[in-house]
Order: C-alpha cells, then sequence, then structure tokens
C-alpha cells in the first residue's frame, strides 16, 4: 500500500527492508546519478541568465550559499535550502509545500559550512553560488520529474517506502525510518559524522529535526524513557489526512480486499431454498474487542557476541525471530528470541508483537547496547490491532418441522490496513459458520476487506466466534418469527455422528450429549419457568435466559501449523528439565506439561521445570495459538520423556532383575516391577544411566496426524478434533435504566478428561467472561477520521467484578469417547469464550419481554442500545 492510499500507515512496512534491496539500492543510486547529470547540464544553461534573476534588493551580507538535495519520497518532491535570501520569489510549483523543510534551521547551517568552504569565508553577493543557488533549484526541480518518473516503477516505489535511515546524535539517537531519500540521506550521513564530535551533536539534532519532518515514519533511541519520549515530541509528521474507509462493505464496494473471497459450499442452496416452509434474511453486525492483555507489547534487546537477544512480550518466538531478522539482515541462527511468560497475549501478541522487537533490535544493531520498548497502554490500544469486527447477511430457511434445510452467509471481515492474520481468521469465521448445527444447505462466503484502521488480529475464538454469532442470529429471528424460542430450533439442528460439517470433515460429535446432559442438570425448563414467573411479578425488571451450544475446532487451519518440539534433559541429580515451543501466557500450558513430565517420570511435580521459550533451544515454533499448545507441545514432550523413560527402563531391567520393560514403571520416585514397588529409586537408575553413557536427553518432534485441507475444493479434514459444549445463560434487565446483570451462566463442558480442572474451570471462567465482555460492554469506537476514541479505560468498559455473572457453574461433559488430545484432555483456550454469546441473546429474550420490538443484531449490546430497543417504540411514537 503506498502513502497515497492510506492515512494509516502500518509500522510493520516500516520495518521490512525489501528481500531485494541490492538492486533497489543500485537503481537508487542510478537516478540518483542520472538526476545530478541533468541538473548540472540544465543549471549551465541557465547559468547566463542569473543576472536577470537576481532580486535587487539582495542583502549584500547574504550569503547565497545552497545546500541542495533533491528529495525524492513517494511522489514528494525536490528541495534546496538557500540561507540569507527569501526563497518565495523562486518557489516552484513542484515543491508542492514541502520547502518549508528549506528553513528549518539544520540545513541553513549546514549550508552556511558549505558557503564559508567555498568562498574562503568571504562571499560577496556576486558570488558563483548566487548562480549555483539558482541553477541547482531549477535543476532539482527537473531531477524531481525524472524522479518523479522512475517512481511510478514499482521496484522504485519500494524503495521510497522502505529505506532505513539512521542518525545518531551525541545523547539521542534518533533514527529514523525514513523513505528513501538521497537528500535525508545524505544529511543524515553527515550527522552521524558529526554524531562522534559531542561539541556539535546539537547540529546533527537540529538536521534531524528538519529530516524528520519528511520523514513518514520514525523510532526514537535514547538513554532513558523520558529522554526518548521527549525526542519523540520534537518530531512533527507532515500528514495529508484523507477521507479514511472504516466500514467493510465500503472497501468492499471499492473492491478492496486483502485476499480474493473464500468460500464454503455443501449441498445446494439455491433450490434448497425453495423446499423450505419459511426463510428469513437480514443482517448481523458484530464489533470488535480491544485484547486488554494487562502486560502491554514490549520487547527488550540485547548484543550478544553471535548476534542479538531478544526478550519479547510475544506468543510466537519464532515470529519474532523472522520479523527481527528481516530488518537487521542477520540470518536466523544470530538472533535469540527468548520467552519467560506474557501478562496475557489472547492472540493480540500472536502476530503483533514482531514490529515492537524488531525497532528494539534494530536500535540494538545500531548503537550495540541494549534497547527496551514498552508501550503505555494509550499506545497500545492505539497502534494494535483488535479482534476483528464483521458485518454479515444471513439468510435461512426451514422445513415445518423447524429443520434448518439451507443457510447462506456473507461475511465482511473488517481486516484494517494489511494482512497480518485477517486471511486465517476469514477462514476460521467460515469454518465455524454454522457452529454445533448440521445444516444440509450451505454457501458462505466471506471477505476480507481492507480499512484504514490498524491491522486487525488474532482474538480469542479466531474469527469463530463472530461466525457462530450470525448463524445465533438467524436463528433467534427465525425464532421470534415463528413464535417459538431459539432453544426449540437450537435442539432439532445439532450436529450428530456422521455428519458433515460443510468443510466435508465428519462429526464426531458430542453436541447432543452436552445439551442433554446440560439439561439433566440445570432443568432449561425449570430456569425458563422461573424466568417467566419472575417477569410476571415484576414490572421493571426482566429476566432472559438463552442457550448458546458450542462446536470449535482443534488445530491450526493452516495444516502445517500443527507441529511441535520439545527438549527434554534429566540432569544427574534427577531433576528433569523441559523446553517447548509454548508460552504461558496464564493459561497454564507449563503446568499441563510439567505435569505430562512428571506422570511419565513418576515424580513430583516439583522434580520438573519448564524452562523459556527459547528459539536456540526449541526452533521453528508455531505460535502459541488455536489452544493448540498444550497438545501439540505436551505430545511432544510426551515422546521425548518416554524415549527417556524407556532408556532408564533398560538400564533398570537388569538392575530390578525383570524380563522385559514392559514389566517395568515408574511411581513417586521408585522404579516398580509388575506393579510391585522396588528398592531402586529414580536417583540411581539416573546416575547409572549417565555411567553406563546412556543419554539423559531427549529433543522429541510431534505432528498431528490425520488433518489436511485443500482450498481448491474447500473440503478437507482440518481439525484433530472438535470441543463441544452447551451453556445456559441468564440475565436480568434493569428496564428503567437499560443496565443488566448476568445471573449465571451454566454449561456442560466436553474437556475429553481434564488434565486439570483448575486450570481448565479457570479457563472457562476467563473465557465466559471475556465473550461476555465483547457481546455486552466492550465498544470499540472509531470515530469518521479513523482515531481510536475508546482509547483508555474510562471509555472503554470491560468486565469488573460488578459485571462478571454472579455464578459460573461447570458441569464437566461425561463421555467415553477417546480423543487425539494430550492425555485425553481436550484443549480449552477459547472454546468456553463462545458461551458469551449466550448473554446477547439472553439480553435481547429479556428486552422483549418488556418492549415489543425485534431489536436488530448489533453486538455489543450495550446498557446504551438496550435502553435505546426498550424505550425504542415510545420514542418513535412521541
Ligand atoms: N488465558 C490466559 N489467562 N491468558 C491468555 O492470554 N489466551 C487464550 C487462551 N487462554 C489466553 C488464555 C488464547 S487466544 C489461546 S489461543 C489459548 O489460551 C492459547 O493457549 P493454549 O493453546 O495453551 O490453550
Ligand atoms: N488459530 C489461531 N491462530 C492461527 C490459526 C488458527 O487457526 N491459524 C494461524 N494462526
Ligand atoms: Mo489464540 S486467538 O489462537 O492466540
Amino acid at each position: 500500500m503506498s502513502a497515497d492510499q492510506s492515512p494509516v500507515r502500518p509500522a510493520l512496512t516500516a520495518l521490512a527492508l525489501p528481500p531485494n534491496w541490492r538492486p533497489a539500492v543500485r537503481t537508487g543510486l542510478r537516478f540518483w546519478a542520472i538526476s545530478r547529470v541533468a541538473f548540472l547540464a540544465y543549471g549551465l544553461v541557465l547559468a547566463a541568465l542569473v543576472p536577470a534573476v537576481r532580486p535587487k534588493n539582495a542583502s549584500s551580507a547574504a550569503l547565497w550559499p545552497v545546500t541542495l538535495y533533491s528529495r525524492y519520497d513517494s511522489g514528494h518532491f525536490a528541495h534546496i535550502a538557500v540561507f540569507g535570501y527569501p526563497l518565495k520569489p523562486f518557489r516552484l510549483p513542484l515543491m508542492n509545500g514541502d520547502n518549508d523543510h528549506a528553513f528549518l534551521p539544520g540545513y541553513p547551517i549546514g549550508a552556511r559550512w558549505l558557503a564559508d568552504a567555498l568562498t574562503g569565508g568571504k562571499p560577496g553577493p556576486h558570488s558563483y553560488l548566487v548562480a549555483l543557488a539558482v541553477l541547482a533549484w531549477l535543476g532539482a526541480a527537473l531531477a524531481a520529474v525524472l524522479i518523479w518518473r522512475l517512481a511510478a516503477d514499482e521496484t522504485n516505489a519500494e524503495i521510497a517506502d522502505r529505506a532505513v535511515v539512521i542518525l545518531l546524535a551525541g545523547p539521542y539517537a534518533i533514527f529514523l525510518m525514513a523513505s528513501y531519500s538521497e537528500g535525508v540521506f545524505l544529511a543524515f550521513a553527515l550527522a552521524a559524522w558529526l554524531a562522534g564530535r559531542r561539541d556539535r551533536w546539537w547540529l546533527a539534532g537540529l538536521m534531524a529535526a528538519g529530516a524528520a519532518q519528511a520523514a513518514s515514519k520514525l523510532n526514537v533511541v535514547a538513554t532513558t524513557e523520558d529522554l526518548a519520549r521527549r525526542a519523540a515530541k520534537k518530531i512533527t509528521a507532515d500528514i495529508e489526512p484523507l477521507t479514511p474507509v472504516t466500514d467493510p462493505r465500503v472497501a468492499a464496494a471499492n473492491g478492496d480486499l486483502i485476499v480474493p473471497p473464500k468460500k464454503f459450499k455443501l449441498g445446494e442452496t439455491e433450490t434448497a431454498f425453495s423446499d423450505c416452509a419459511h426463510v428469513y434474511e437480514g443482517r448481523a453486525d458484530i464489533n470488535g474487542q480491544e485484547h486488554l492483555y494487562l502486560e502491554t507489547q514490549g520487547a527488550y534487546a540485547l548484543p550478544t557476541e553471535s548476534g542479538i537477544k531478544i526478550y519479547s512480550s510475544t506468543q510466537g518466538p519464532t515470529a519474532v525471530q523472522r520479523a527481527v531478522c528481516k530488518v537487521t539482515g542477520l540470518p536466523m541462527h544470530q538472533v535469540e528470541v527468548d520467552v519467560q511468560r506474557l501478562g496475557g497475549g489472547f492472540g493480540g501478541k500472536e502476530d503483533q508483537a514482531n514490529a515492537w522487537a524488531a525497532i528494539c533490535a534494530v536500535g540494538t544493531q545500531l548503537t550495540r547496547r541494549p534497547v527496551k520498548y514498552a508501550l503505555h497502554r494509550m499506545e497500545d490500544m492505539r497502534m494494535t490491532g483488535k479482534r476483528h469486527p464483521y458485518s454479515a447477511n444471513y439468510k435461512i430457511g426451514l422445513d415445518r418441522d423447524l429443520k434448518i434445510i439451507a443457510y447462506e452467509a456473507v461475511f465482511y471481515q473488517n481486516a484494517g490496513a494489511a494482512c497480518d492474520l485477517s486471511p486465517a481468521v476469514l477462514e476460521r469465521t467460515l469454518f465455524h459458520c454454522t457452529n454445533s448445527y448440521f445444516v444440509p444447505n450451505v454457501t458462505a462466503t466471506a471477505y476480507s476487506c481492507r480499512t484504514n484502521l490498524p491491522p486487525n488480529t488474532a482474538f480469542r475464538g479466531f474469527g469463530g466466534p463472530q461466525g457462530m454469532f450470525v448463524i445465533e442470529s438467524a436463528i433467534a429471528r427465525a425464532a421470534e418469527k415463528l413464535g417459538v424460542t431459539a432453544a426449540e430450533i437450537q435442539a432439532k439442528n445439532l450436529i450428530q455422528n456422521g455428519d458433515e460439517f460443510p468443510y466435508g470433515q465428519l462429526a464426531e460429535s458430542e453436541a447432543v450429549t452436552s445439551w442433554q446432559q446440560a439439561d439433566a442438570k440445570y432443568d432449561f425448563a425449570q430456569l425458563k419457568k422461573e424466568a417467566d414467573e419472575f417477569n410476571a411479578n415484576s414490572r421493571y425488571f426482566k429476566k432472559g435466559v438463552a442457550l448458546m451450544p458450542v462446536c470449535f475446532g482443534i488445530s491450526f487451519t493452516k495444516t502445517p501449523m500443527n507441529q511441535a518440539r520439545s527438549l527434554v534433559h534429566v540432569y544427574t541429580d534427577g531433576s528433569v528439565a523441559v523446553s517447548t515451543g509454548a508460552v504461558e501466557m496464564g493459561q497454564g500450558v507449563n503446568t499441563k506439561i510439567a505435569q505430562v513430565a512428571a506422570n511419565i517420570f513418576g515424580l513430583p511435580i516439583d522434580k520438573v521445570r519448564i524452562h523459556t521459550t527459547n528459539t536456540l533451544r526449541i526452533a521453528n515454533t508455531s505460535p502459541t495459538a488455536a489452544s493448540a499448545a498444550a497438545d501439540l507441545n505436551g505430545k511432544a514432550t510426551q515422546t521425548a520423556c518416554e524415549t527417556i523413560r524407556d532408556r532408564l527402563f533398560e538400564i533398570a531391567k537388569d538392575l530390578v532383575e525383570a524380563e522385559t520393560i514392559q514389566d517395568l514403571s515408574l511411581k513417586s520416585g521408585f522404579i516398580y516391577r509388575k506393579g510391585e514397588r522396588t528398592s531402586l529409586d529414580w536417583q540411581t537408575v539416573v546416575m547409572d544411566a549417565h555411567l553406563k553413557r546412556v543419554s539423559l536427553s531427549e529433543h522429541s518432534h510431534y505432528a498431528t496426524p490425520g488433518i489436511n485441507f485443500d482450498w481448491t475444493i474447500a473440503k478437507g479434514h482440518p481439525f484433530s478434533y472438535h470441543v463441544y459444549g452447551t451453556a445456559i445463560v441468564g440475565v436480568t434487565v434493569d428496564c428503567l435504566r437499560g443496565r443488566y446483570e448476568i445471573d449465571y451462566v451454566k454449561c456442560c463442558h466436553d474437556f475429553g478428561s481434564s488434565m486439570n480442572t483448575a486450570v481448565d474451570n479457570g479457563q472457562i471462567e476467563g473465557g465466559v467472561v471475556q465473550g461476555i465482555g465483547w457481546m455486552t460492554m466492550e465498544e470499540v469506537v472509531y470515530d469518521a477520521a479513523g482515531k481510536l476514541r475508546s482509547n483508555a479505560l474510562s471509555t472503554y468498559k470491560v468486565p469488573d467484578i460488578y459485571s462478571i455473572p454472579k455464578e459460573i457453574a461447570i458441569l464437566p461433559l461425561e463421555t467415553g469417547r477417546e480423543n487425539l488430545a494430550i492425555f485425553n484432555s481436550k484443549a480449552v483456550g477459547e472454546p468456553p469464550l463462545m458461551y458469551g454469546i449466550g448473554a446477547y441473546f439472553a439480553i435481547r429474550n429479556a428486552v422483549k419481554v418488556f418492549a415489543e420490538c425485534e431489536p436488530e443484531f448489533d453486538a455489543p449490546f450495550t446498557p446504551e442500545k438496550v435502553l435505546m430497543n426498550l424505550y425504542a417504540g415510545k420514542l418513535a411514537d412521541s
């Protein structure tokens, strides 16, 4: 994207040198040379005209020195600075208003030096420099035209967009990610030279300030945060505001898509609709969501003997490593990324931690000093992407029995200004567009629309929740038109074993079981009855109840990402160190991986230590995402531990006189033979193995078996398994004020067999609350100029202690079924978020009890919107 198309430039493009920078620089040098030759030739022709153009009132004190540089910057033009003389008479149309820079103090000072040098300090008004000034100016204009023509060429445009320009200036080291401009570049080369001279640093600073004005993206490095922030304040940018596009439908109408549209098709909707007894169409809008991880984005880079080491708050250490390599030019083996843990990620650090790490790395590369950068909350909220907002159209067709026969949906995803993870998110929207239901005829189309907002990104559920909201809206609409509850339609359409998802995979379904077990435990009819009775007796408070079944596919939808590695060391004192590609961000993955190792080695958990996620120990990691980290990294750890264990058993076999290692097991620090404890303990067998020169280390790889997907036909078996569940959500709406409380969320959730109920219940509680926040109160607001208005916690409301459900009840689904999860314990990170969708529909149901209305589907259902719907009829009447 060029600067001309968008007022918002993603920071990321600033960091990326084009991979083919050598030819680009060669082209750059070539047209620099051409411009200089043209300059000179034109200047000679015009030399004769000098006396005629010299202003009569020119002061004799004026030195007429000149620094000149022609500036080529994505369609901007030439600059020239003349000190001591008003330039206005000579202003050329091509200067495009940009010659303000000519008056910035850095250039004139440089210019005086040049003049002094050329005239031996005694220049006169008729100095040849007068001529040079004029000539140069006109020459620069010609050069500008030449450059302008050259810039039309794509390669050159790339240089313009991507070059990295550096300035080091005394205590400040200001470096600019500037557009390519030989003028700026030369100025900075001079400044860098000056930086070696402490007495002159201010000059470099002044020159930088001038150049900075011309630059489109810049970063400041300083010895303290305060200094850096003060220096940054000195930078101003010339921006020509254009009208931004923030609505994905508008972007789609303009044909501005990130990738070509994607489509899922099952059966034939066209004909199926004509067989339906009931067909409803409508629209659903879903807003974004701020991640609000407690720890904002940031990184810390240090120089090492072999390259750069970066501590990053990222879910994807390898993604950070790649980004750093791209901007520094270092090969991957010289860049080490290390992650201890995150103060939350929620998807926001799957791809968007890269920029900050790369900025730090560039700073370190230039200064050979450690560089740290952590965003302020407001910066983080403004600069980083959020959950993708969507706007969608749906069409749903049912038969007389309330069976959904056909479903069509068109999704307009608000991708923001750059690709980021939008295509993958878009795909997951399609994968979950029918949620837990079997629909025989489906056509779902999805557009990833480019808007002028910060690029939106992964967020718990990764597009799935948006897809589900739309079909739940369609069902709610059908229910209110048909005079039945949504639950009646939901129950009739739950996907069964062997039913086909629109993407071709056959269901191994727990949808019906989870629905039934939730009903058996919580009694839907009774909860509905209680609400009805309450409503009959309460004038201004109304209760609403909604059911929310969830079916979420586990695996990265990009099949190659479903791999992981684990490095396990057993030390001679019997302690165990494990490193994997998983990043701990509060979801408890380290606890689960430690449990895997402790379980296989039969050790107490404190004998196992999970170490940082580090690209030197574990290479080529997939990000910790898609809820799959415990499965992928846990399985790799399982294999590594089992390999070491079997080696130890070979040693132990002789010591305890077992016939085969199958007779051996490890428990509470001892070797067991045929279930009987022996006197051989863990530590002894470990030491014995070491003395016998048997390896106590293992590095294992896991790749999820049996998954594939073919986008040419949009069919395959993308998911290792699905997680199912059913939640019932009850709310009370204060119909005078529009406020509401969540009375309860009661769910039957498919854990498989949980490895750690404390961790898993915590994930459900956190996910549910985050989902409710997204659906009912968190409102991301951009104004017409594309500026984020909800940029602080005063204007962006997240769930607090008062708004969380009064009760969250969790019933583990009982199922005897095997699955492909680690120790049969299904992934839990994302699926519970989608129970929060039930809160939207529960509030809607309560509103409908109070007021005869059919509220639009426009999430979040904030108290303001609730109030407007409660009184929509009255407002219209009055
Ligand atoms: N839980 C906490 N406390 N903090 C987080 O950042 N991220 C969620 C979920 N649970 C997150 C969390 C997201 S978006 C994902 S994909 C999973 O955790 C990732 O971890 P897992 O694969 O280990 O489940
Ligand atoms: N989920 C989460 N993150 C991802 C995925 C996915 O399916 N694909 C790529 N990144
Ligand atoms: Mo989670 S959105 O897959 O990081």
